[in-house]
């Protein structure tokens, strides 16, 4: 199992001025902006926090800048890569992270932080991947370290429309798979009850009304944090994550320290029979035809955007599950459950009780 490295004090509590999941409710891809630079204030703040968010969970170095747009930026966008149609940015959030294994998944976890902050202060916001690393944007970010890459930028500005039509088709279900296709219980495919993790519930109270049974309130909990992973953004929306409820312990996990296996198994093990907080397992099932490994990424050196994609999801639930109360950490320590072909595990949110 790796752990992933203890970031430095303050980069998993990233300060949201808003509650995580209002500001993930408020996001959308906004793809018109006004003509009003942003304003001095607001380029100071968002430029701190950007300066904040250095190390993502599984340790990979990003930075963060803001850059000013430039007359002819649009075409070049289509140059490199990006789709639809982007009028009036007055600026661009431009970052740079470190090669790692793990890189892509940071990239998008800290880049997606910094989305909220700017959702914050009210500024709009879209992911653009591409082929940036070799780009117009990269020399005026200052350029690149040789162990570096830039696998996406965000435009920003004041946005020209609101995004309530978005929202309203985002919630409606219209723009997003249904939770039964994409949360699951146990095993890959059984999809998660809603009264147990999944659906919008609010926290049931007992018989008098007061206070709620601990296990209600953090099954709301989770529930949040999931539906906020499913509102969350995705390159071409293909939304390829999936989550699994691990099991909760006893009988499972105690049949696993069959005779043959090792100490370290077997001390595991009973760690997580004695556990009573779940795992949640992530992962990738990557879309064919698209992305990673497909003629039009590989022709164009398109960055693996639906890592990136994973690295957003985690953002969302941790945010959320925070938010609840409900503490954990990302680990790395594929469960080895059965998945179909395709599909890759990412990591797991292994909860503190
Ligand atoms: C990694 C990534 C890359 C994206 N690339 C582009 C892009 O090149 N052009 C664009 O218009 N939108 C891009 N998007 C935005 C998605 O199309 C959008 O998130 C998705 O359609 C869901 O809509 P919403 O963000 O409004 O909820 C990207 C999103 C992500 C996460």
């Amino acid at each position: 199992m790796t752990t992933a490295p203890k970031p430095p004090a303050g980069a998993t509590s990233p300060h949201l001025p808003a509650p995580a999941s209002e500001l993930i409710a408020r996001r959308y891809s906004c793809r018109t902006y006004l003509e009003r630079p942003i304003e001095e204030r607001d380029r100071h703040r968002l430029t701190a926090f950007m300066d904040s968010r250095t190390v993502g969970p599984f340790g990979s170095w990003a930075r963060f800048a803001l850059i000013a747009a430039a007359p002819d930026d649009r075409q070049a966008l289509r140059r490199l890569g990006t789709y639809g149609f982007i009028k009036g940015a007055t600026g661009f959030i431009a970052g740079a992270v470190r090669r790692t294994p793990k890189d892509l998944e940071d990239y998008g976890y800290l880049l997606e932080e910094v989305i909220l902050y700017a959702t914050a202060l009210g500024l709009g916001t879209c992911w653009l991947g591409g082929t940036f690393t070799r780009s117009a944007f990269v020399r005026r970010f200052g350029g690149l370290g040789r162990d570096e890459t830039m696998p996406a930028v965000v435009s920003t500005g004041y946005p020209a429309d609101d995004g309530a039509e978005r929202i309203r088709q985002r919630e409606e279900g219209d723009r997003r798979m249904p939770a039964a296709e994409l949360f699951f219980d146990g095993r890959w495919g059984a999809p998660l009850e809603a009264a147990d993790a999944g659906g919008r519930g609010e926290p049931r109270r007992d018989a008098g009304g007061r206070g709620e049974p601990r296990r209600d309130a953090s099954a709301a909990g989770y529930a949040r944090a999931l539906e906020a992973v499913r509102m969350g953004p995705s390159a071409t929306n293909k939304q390829p994550w999936r989550v699994v409820r691990g099991s909760t312990g006893g009988t499972t996990a105690a049949g696993t320290t069959a005779a043959g296996s090792t100490a370290a198994d077997r001390s595991r093990a009973v760690d997580r029979s004695r556990a009573v907080a779940p795992d949640w397992h992530f992962y990738l099932r990557r879309t064919k035809g698209y992305g990673k490994g497909s003629l039009a990424f590989k022709a164009l050196r398109i960055a693996d955007l639906q890592r990136v994609d994973m690295g957003i999801a985690l953002c969302h639930f941790e945010l959320v599950a925070r938010e609840a109360g409900l503490d954990g950490r990302w680990v790395v320590d594929d469960p080895g459950l059965a998945v179909p072909d395709g599909v890759e595990y990412t990591a797991t949110w292994r909860a503190v009780d």
